[in-house]
Formats: structure tokens, sequence, C-alpha cells
């Protein structure tokens, strides 16, 4: 079986669901169930014996530790962390407990356990930790897209502590031989991406009647990643990917947020009309910009698919037009994670913003 952390997010969900309708590997999910951690994602899972939930946090090496004797997995993957740049200009001190100190007692369980492992099973065992493009920094524009050797220039509390945990592992592997894997991944979107990160918080605003929140000139450009393919990129690196090696995943799609935003609008247009029969483009507002917001972020995604052979197969078109789908299905869902503390987010982060 595999030991999945922060199983109960966006990606995490995404990749245990698409993992147990592929494989009858087991999977034994740990998550502390954050604000960003929610069970309903996984609900079609409740009696499934092949999927075992533990809440607890990944810096409790204890618990960490427990569960690796326990259950004996053949490998970590490691999606546990505070994943929100504007929490982490808030309020950076949870991003540093979770993504660098909770990482690192994270791999200090998983070096015990393999220290003890024999044969096959320490050859064979895997450290896979999900990170991200944000590490390398800003591109500015008809700058190369970030590979593999780009150095790291974080920006923002949430990148940086993303960046120390990439360094923990990597010092893992060189120092104690663990046998570890990283991706760094660009912007994900799909069904379960709670609405706090763009794409959903557009979608979900929208069809509310609220206003589209677009920082700064909207001009910042990130690389769009349907998650079902972020998930199959994790796969085919756990599975095929080289000891110690980074591979960057990202969709060869770059986009500005106003267009991201007018593709939005465009289809909630088409799916659900305003019933005003207006756009829902009406609704964009251009507000205060985040601070040291990163221009353009691109992926060199050359070495994973030549090395390994891994592609998107899902294009913008296709995952954006599925993605508003989902969340129109959805509304449940939608409804749910709404609680009181989403709504005290939404007042912290957008009042001030003029
Ligand atoms: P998310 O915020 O939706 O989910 C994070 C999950 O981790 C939540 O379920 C939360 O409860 C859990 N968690 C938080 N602190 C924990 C702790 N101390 N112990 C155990 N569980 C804890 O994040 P996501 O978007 O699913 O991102 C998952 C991973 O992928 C993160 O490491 C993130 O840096 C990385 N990543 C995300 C993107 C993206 O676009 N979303 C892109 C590249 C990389
Ligand atoms: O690049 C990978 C990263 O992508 C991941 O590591 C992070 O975990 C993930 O949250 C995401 O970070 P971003 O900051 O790029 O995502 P977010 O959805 O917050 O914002 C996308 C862009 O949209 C960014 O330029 C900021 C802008 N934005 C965001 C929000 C929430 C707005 O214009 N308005 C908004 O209300």
């Amino acid at each position: 079986m595999i030991l999945v952390t922060g199983s109960a997010g966006f990606i995490g969900a995404n990749f245990v669901l698409d993992w147990l309708a592929q494989h009858d590997e087991a999977v034994v999910g740990l998550d502390k169930l954050t604000y960003a951690g929610n069970l309903e994602s996984l609900a079609s899972l409740k009696d499934d014996p092949r999927h075992i939930f533990v809440r607890g946090d990944i810096g409790d090496a204890e618990l960490a530790g427990r569960l690796l004797e326990q259950y004996c997995p053949r490998a970590i993957i490691n999606f546990a962390a505070e994943s929100h740049v504007d929490r982490s200009i808030h309020g950076p001190e949870d991003f540093i407990q979770t993504n660098i100190v909770g990482t690192f007692h994270l791999l200090e369980a998983a070096r015990a356990y393999w220290g003890n492992l024999t044969g096959e099973e320490k050859t064979g065992f895997r450290f896979l930790h999900v990170s991200t493009d944000e590490v390398y920094g800003s591109l500015a524009k008809g700058e190369p897209a970030f590979s593999e050797t780009r150095r790291y220039e974080p920006n923002s509390p949430y990148s940086a502590s993303k960046a120390a945990s990439d360094h923990l592992v990597r010092a893992y592997h060189h120092t104690y031989g663990l046998p570890v894997l990283t991706t760094n991944c660009s912007n994900n979107y799909g069904p379960y991406h709670f609405p706090e990160k763009l794409i959903p918080l557009m979608i979900v605003n929208a069809l509310a009647g609220k206003p589209l929140p677009v920082y700064g000139d909207g001009q910042q450009i990130r690389d769009w990643l349907y998650v079902r393919d972020h998930c199959a990129a994790i796969r085919c690196v756990l599975e095929k990917g080289r000891l110690g090696e980074v591979y960057n995943v990202g969709g060869w799609n770059e986009k500005a947020n106003l267009d991201i935003v007018h593709t939005i609008c465009t289809l909630l247009d088409e799916l659900r009309p305003r019933q005003d029969g207006k756009s829902y483009r009406a609704q964009i507002a251009l507000v205060t910009d985040r601070p040291g917001h990163d221009r353009r972020y691109a992926i060199d995604a050359h070495k994973i698919e030549h090395e390994l052979g891994w592609k998107p197969a899902e294009t913008f078109e296709t995952g954006i037009r599925k993605t508003v789908q989902w969340y129109l299905d959805n509304q449940g869902w939608v409804n749910n994670v709404q609680s009181g503390s989403y709504r005290q987010w939404l007042e912290k982060n957008y009042a001030g913003r003029g």
C-alpha cells in the first residue's frame, strides 16, 4: 500500500480517487483536516476497504512512525501543506510549521522506517515530495520557462517554505540515501478545488452574483494544468522516476489571469446564463494587487516527457469546461465548504482591496 499525506485536500483527494480507480493497491490517507481538508471529497470511498483515513499532523513524528510500522507502505506521497499564497501573506507561521517543520518530521519518520527495511522492500521504497513551480520565483516576459536546473528564488512566505522543504528532501537523499523523488508543478485546476483559489473562486462568486476580484492589472501569467494530469504525472514519477531527481510538471498552457476569468464567464454565459441576459463579465472588478505578486510562471516539462513519457492529456479548453460543469453539478460540495471560517477569510482578504 501507499501512504498519502494531505489526502483530503484538492490534489491529494483527486490523487486518491484516481489511484483507487486504477489500482487495487490500498491507500492510507493522513490529513490534519485544516480548513482546506474536506472528507466529503473522499465520500465515494466511505465503504471502500482499500481506503483508510487517519486524521493527524505530518509534524507528529510519533504518529507517522506508528502508521509506517502498522501499514508498511511501499511509498509516501507528501501532498500535505499550507498552500494558499494570500494566506501566507496574512499569516506565515502555519506555513513554516507544516511545510518546513512538518516535512522535516515526516522525513525523519520515513528515514527511521526505511532504515529498518531489508531486501526489495528497502530498494523499492520511495518518498515522493509534491512541490511547486513557485520555488523558482517569477519570470520576465520572453524568458525561457523554468527547467529543473533553474535557481531557486522564492518570493512569498508560501514559496519560501516550499523551497525549504524541497531542500530538506534533497538533503535526506544526499546525506542519508533516502530514496526521494520531487515534483515541481504549475497551477492546477479541476474538481474539489477549494474556492479561495482563482478558478473556483471566480466560478462560485459568479454564480452567487458577487464581484470577480482580479488582482492588479490581471496580466499575471500562470501555466495551468488539469489536476488529473498532475496526478498521472505523479504516478509516472513514482513508478519510473530516477532516485534523487526533480521533475517539473506543467501544462504548456500559459494564460493571463484576466483571460482565465473571461473564459470562465463565457462558459457560464453558455451553461448557466444570468437571468438579466447580461454576461458574467459585468461582475469583473480589478482590485488592489497581491503584495510581491509574481508576474509569470511557466514550466519546461521536457524532462518528464522525454525521460518518463508523461504528457498532459487534457487541453485547457476541455479541462476548464469539465471544471465549470463540475462546479455546476456539485453545488452541495460547494455550499458545504463555505463555512463561517471561509466567510471570515473572504472578509479578511478582500474587504481592504479597493
Ligand atoms: P490544499 O490546501 O487543497 O490541501 C492541503 C491538504 O493538506 C489539506 O487537506 C490539509 O488539511 C492538509 N494539511 C495541511 N497541514 C497539514 C499537516 N500539518 N498535516 C497533515 N495534513 C495537513 O493543497 P493542494 O492544492 O491540494 O496542494 C497539495 C500539494 O501540492 C501542496 O504541497 C502544494 O504545495 C502542492 N502544489 C499545489 C499546486 C496547486 O496548484 N494547487 C501546484 C503545485 C504544487
Ligand atoms: O504555481 C503553483 C501554485 O499555484 C501552487 O503552488 C499553490 O499552492 C497554488 O495556490 C497556486 O498559487 P497561485 O498564487 O498562483 O494561485 P491562486 O489561485 O491563488 O492565484 C492565481 C492567480 O490569480 C495569481 O496571479 C493571483 C490571481 N488572483 C487570485 C485570487 C485568489 C486574483 O487575481 N484574484 C483572486 O481573488
